[in-house]
């Protein structure tokens, strides 16, 4: 087995306690990698004006893979009160790291799998087995956004668009714009990303989710490509349903579902939903998969309340390892530890307080890595 390159960015809170609990597994199983810790998170904003310093692009590039934490972020007006006097008043805006390394690595699939694993006291019902994959890179998450709309473009669109006519008297102030931004590639990326996946794991049916009746560009674009796409998967089952209708159906029929494909924000929001079926953000882990790169993450944020404590449950940080593991390869290993993960649950002695016990997190890690 050959010795990957790690970029290791436990970031703030309680990523770092995550983080230290999954490198307990991740060596127990004996995976070979040399480690190189990358700065990222709050701290850096505050010193430097950047929470995702170059230094840490530069080492992702030259990674196989990336473990990442937490990152704390605070609304603008505080995060400019937090910089250092001498970046005070030097108009640096916060943006978010991990969005950032989305787009700039096309990190375009956000894979997210939400299983009920057999014991898991916080399982909405038994039967869910649910693979998300989510657009990264496109979509309102596009960036490009007008807090005040420069006149340019809002006499363009007074132009070309009959139903700008109501704003076309407002102040630039007076109103703000974000675009939705989506492209036929991209779409067709992500949606044959979830096809070859169903394919490959013998999945049942793909079901696109949008709400192309109303936002009929950009999601009528994705559905298009979702119906051209699914021709080439004649054994899978395509399937289609609005996000609000949506969220809905899988609440009622959580197990009539197997792979969800969304663009960014959709998936965004139906992936907590689908976590929180099988157990919340303490079991729910992603990957921002690119050609060449990816980046595994849990789905939580940085608590900033618990940071210290190390009373999270690293779960979802080590089931994220777990796709790490299947991204580079090594899928045996990732075999071997999501079984160690499910023995854990389904005994049902080590559990961590969202779990209803009071394990810390490095118990859970050693429980788990007992197992492998
Ligand atoms: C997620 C998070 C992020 C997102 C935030 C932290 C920027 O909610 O990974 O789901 O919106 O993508
Ligand atoms: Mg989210």
């Amino acid at each position: 087995m050959k010795t990957y390159k790690i970029a290791w960015l436990p970031g703030d809170g309680i990523g770092v306690e995550v983080l230290e609990a999954t490198k307990i597994v991740l060596d127990k199983i004996g995976f070979k990698a040399e480690y190189t810790h990358g700065d990222i998170g709050w701290e850096f904003w505050c010193k430097e004006g950047d929470a995702l310093p170059q230094r840490t692009m530069d080492l992702l590039k030259i990674s196989d893979a990336a473990m990442f934490g937490a990152i704390t972020s605070k609304p603008v007006k505080e995060a400019e009160l937090e910089l250092v006097p001498e970046l005070q008043g030097k108009k640096l805006v916060y943006r978010s790291p991990i969005v950032r390394m989305r787009q700039s690595f096309d990190l375009y699939n956000c894979l997210r799998p939400t299983k009920a694993y057999i014991g898991n006291p916080l399982n909405f019902k038994d039967d869910i087995d649910i693979v998300v994959f989510r657009e990264n890179t496109e979509d309102l998450y596009c960036g490009v956004e007008f807090n005040q709309v420069p006149e340019e473009l809002s006499s363009l669109l007074t132009k070309i668009s009959p139903s700008f006519a109501k704003f076309k008297d407002l102040k630039p102030e007076e109103y703000s714009i974000s675009t939705k931004i989506n492209t036929r590639l991209g779409c067709e990326k992500i949606i044959t990303a979830a096809f070859d996946f169903a394919r490959k794991h013998n999945r049942k049916k793909v079901t696109i989710v949008h709400k192309a009746n109303v936002v009929r560009a950009t999601d009528g674009l994705f559905l298009e490509v979702g119906k051209e796409v699914a021709k080439n998967y004649p054994e899978i089952q395509f399937d289609e349903g609005n996000i609000d209708a949506m969220t809905m159906w899988l609440l009622k029929n959580p197990e009539r579902y197997d792979v969800l494909v969304a663009p960014n924000l959709y998936g965004d929001i139906i992936s907590d939903l689908c976590a929180q079926m099988v157990g919340g953000l303490g079991f729910a882990c992603s990957g921002n998969i690119g050609k060449n790169l990816a980046v595994f993450e849990p789905t939580h944020g940085s608590a900033p309340k618990y940071a210290g404590q190390y009373k999270v449950n690293p779960l979802a940080t080590i089931l994220a390892a777990k796709m790490m593991l299947d991204w580079l390869g090594e899928t045996e290993m990732g075999v071997k530890l999501e079984k160690a993960v499910a023995d854990v649950i389904a005994e049902g002695k080590v559990r961590t307080y969202d779990m209803g016990g009071n394990a810390t997190t490095i118990d859970m890690a050693n429980a788990v890595a007992e197992k492998l």
